[in-house]
């Protein structure tokens, strides 16, 4: 089973029914394009990404341009213009952490997963990233698996996060 791709259809059409809570979104912000992120965040939350539907969308709420949308998407690593993996890793590869065994930590979960840094698994379970400072240097190495951060990390800790997921979503 691969990552579930949404059409284009689909995307608008949930969009349309964010209109609302979207609404609610601008209505706490004096000015339209500080609610940009929030919104981002709604639309990526329901759509599992940021795709070009949506920056056009979000570009329409907060009156400007989906170029400049599509540039913020970019800017930060937390919105995805693609699907992916139910779990998302996401592994510090700054200084700290390089310094207390991420590269280690990244090959052993590349090995483990059967994927490479940038992919998701064939089953659509996980994606792995390398991201930049994590700002949770305390516990480096570390990684930060969809909403949650994980660490000081090892190999043994990175294969029980991995087990834990997988017998999560068999629950779910
Ligand atoms: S360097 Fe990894 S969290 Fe800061």
């Amino acid at each position: 089973m691969a990552v579930a791709t949404k059409s284009s259809t689909e995307i608008r059409s949930i969009l349309a029914g964010l209109q609302a809570e979207a609404q609610a979104i601008l209505g706490k912000y004096d000015q339209k394009r500080a609610a940009l992120l929030p919104l981002l965040h709604l639309a990526q939350e329901r759509i599992g990404h940021v795709s070009l539907e949506v920056e056009e969308w979000a570009a329409g709420l907060v009156e400007t341009t989906p170029a400049h949308v599509h540039e913020v998407v970019t800017f930060y690593t937390l919105y995805h213009q693609h699907p992916i993996g139910k779990h998302h890793i996401q592994v510090c590869s700054n200084m700290s952490c390089v310094l207390r065994g991420a590269d280690e930590i990244i090959r052993h979960l590349e090995d483990r997963l059967e994927i490479k840094v940038g992919q998701t698994t064939k089953d659509g379970m996980f994606t792995l990233s390398s991201v930049e400072c994590l700002c949770a240097c305390e516990i480096a190495p570390m990684l930060q698996v969809n909403d949650r951060y994980v660490g000081p990390l090892t190999k043994e800790s990175v294969d029980r996060l991995i087990d834990e997921c997988r017998s999560n979503q068999q629950r779910a």
